[in-house]
């Protein structure tokens, strides 16, 4: 028997309604919005309430997806949610998900692939579904980066904001779905994004807090090399696996981790930035939630439409990435 084919069936997203502009962080750290923007292009991003954890971002993004879709939580089977800054080192996000959504027949777990989340989250999901052994799943991509920003350090606390993107996949039924994906790791460079403390490596102690331990580390200027030669090589294979070209793809759906770091990909791989969607300017790079989140305002917007040719591609902690080409 054929295996089925995956497709998303429903798509949606939430941000936290706190925007914090560039103009507010130029009163906590020594920066400018002129620097933000030119080097960035973000302009705001969007902060959690104080009680708002992962999964109450995740389970409003899940809502969105499941009506969509025409899906309530007793169709779910399984709940997968991509995070690196879920409710609790452990249970999974997955699982208060699926408490919240009241969803008890579904399976839960996680995955921790930096910004790579959703795509990896995607590559699995597609693999259960064609085996047979899923059919209606649940994946969202959601961050609270904020919880874990050090809002004394310039270089990392403009970058990142919090939100969830989430979509159902189940199998498709036309032609419509995700024709190839691919995904990828490089952990000999697990330094370059990392949050030291916290794990079995560095359990929290006064001093693991005395020495900022808990907080988001990066090697900027290196993530970037690696992020935009593999999101090129990652992006050019995952179109060949399709049978597809880089002329067949009609919307671009980047990791929105820094404008520049899109404009350059989108100029190696020779698609018009008309063909490149862009949301980083007004959300900053919400690492897991940030493909969801894109794609939902893409489809929104009017820029997805039925029978087109979408490649996402991202970038992440791990190091870690990936794509997936997909006709909607
Ligand atoms: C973070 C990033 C924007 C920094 O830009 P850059 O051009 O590499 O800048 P550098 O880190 O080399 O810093 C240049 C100068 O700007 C300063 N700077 C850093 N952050 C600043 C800020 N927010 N405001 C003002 N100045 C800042 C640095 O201190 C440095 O000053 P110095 O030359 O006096 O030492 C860039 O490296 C980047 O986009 N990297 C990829 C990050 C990313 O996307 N990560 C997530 C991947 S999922």
């Amino acid at each position: 028997m054929a295996m089925p084919h995956a497709a998303i069936l429903g798509i949606g997203a939430y941000a936290p309604s706190r925007v914090m502009t560039n103009a507010e962080l130029e009163q906590k750290v020594d920066t400018s919005n002129e620097w933000i923007i030119e080097r960035t292009g973000i302009e705001e991003r969007h902060i959690a309430a104080p009680d708002e954890a992962a999964s109450d971002l995740a389970l409003k993004a899940a809502r969105d997806a499941m009506a969509m879709a025409g899906v309530t939580p007793q169709d779910l089977d399984l709940i997968v949610c991509a995070t690196v800054t879920g409710d609790t080192p452990f249970p999974s996000t997955a699982c208060w998900l699926q408490s919240k959504l009241g969803a008890p027949q579904a399976a839960a777990f996680d995955i921790a692939a930096g910004c790579t989340g959703f795509l990896y989250g995607i590559h699995v999901v597609q693999n259960l579904i064609r085996s047979g052994a899923y059919k209606k799943v649940l994946l969202v991509g959601v961050e609270v980066l904020s919880r874990v920003l050090d809002w004394t350090d310039r270089s990392t606390c403009v970058l990142l904001g919090d939100a969830a993107g989430a979509a159902i996949l189940g199998a498709a039924v036309d032609e419509s779905g995700i024709l190839a994906s691919n995904i990828a790791a490089d952990g000999d460079k697990g330094e370059l994004l990392h949050l030291p403390a916290g794990g079995s490596r560095h359990p929290a102690s006064h001093e693991t807090v005395d020495g900022r331990l808990h907080y988001f580390k990066m090697n900027g200027r290196e993530t970037f090399k690696h992020a935009t030669r593999n999101m090129g090589e990652i992006a050019q294979k995952t179109l060949r696996d399709a049978g597809l070209g880089l002329g067949d793809v009609d919307l671009l759906v980047p990791h929105q981790a820094n404008l520049r770091i899109i404009t350059y990909l989108a100029k190696a791989l020779d698609v018009p930035m008309e063909k490149v969607f862009t949301n980083v300017q007004r959300y900053g790079n919400t690492s897991s939630a940030s493909i969801p989140l894109a794609l939902t305002e893409a489809y929104k917007a009017g820029r997805v439409q039925k029978g087109q040719v979408i490649l996402m591609v991202a970038f992440g902690a791990g190091l870690t990435w990936g794509a997936t080409a997909l006709r909607w």
